[in-house]
């Protein structure tokens, strides 16, 4: 059994011990909402937050996140940033097919919570692991900056 405590929930979980934690969130525990990709940590699709680190959930084992705190994109409105960065993807409609974007927000939302008046390079530094095949990281980058002024305005 695995101890993991996942959007401020503790639970126990039964899997192996190099079982991704992407499974585990997907398969075992029915959380939908991160995505699989690509499987090797070239997509960003299935990013999390690991004691706010945006995280591969995909090639992260489960026995390498006890005593953890966790957090996938079901939660991250209930953080300031996250709530932040939901807003501004809303105003700005900055999804497309939708499938890379719980994934880019998981990372855009770390980026503003560590770092709340990122440059142009910032974005493009935390965001380079997040592939989007629609083609949205103009608006992406725009709903970034969106977030940080409306964040810094409160
Ligand atoms: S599914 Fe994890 S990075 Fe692509
Ligand atoms: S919105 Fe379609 S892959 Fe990013």
């Amino acid at each position: 059994m695995h101890d993991l405590n996942i959007n401020g929930h503790s639970l126990s979980v039964d899997a192996p011990d190099d079982m991704p934690l992407l499974w585990v969130i997907r398969d075992i525990l029915g959380m939908t909402g991160t995505k699989f990709g690509c499987g090797i940590a070239q997509c960003g699709a299935c990013t999390v937050h690991i004691d706010g680190e945006a995280t591969r959930s995909c090639i992260t084992a489960i026995s390498d996140v006890a005593g953890t705190s966790i957090t996938t994109i079901e939660a991250i409105g209930e953080t300031p940033a996250g709530k932040a960065i939901q807003a501004a993807w809303l105003n700005l409609e900055v999804a497309q097919c939708g499938y890379c974007q719980s994934g880019q927000i998981m990372s855009a939302s770390a980026l503003l919570a560590g770092n709340p008046k990122p440059t142009d390079a910032d974005i493009d530094a935390a965001m380079s692991g997040n592939i989007c095949r629609c083609g949205t990281y103009l608006r992406i980058r725009e709903a970034i900056k969106q977030a940080a002024a409306s964040a810094g305005a409160q």
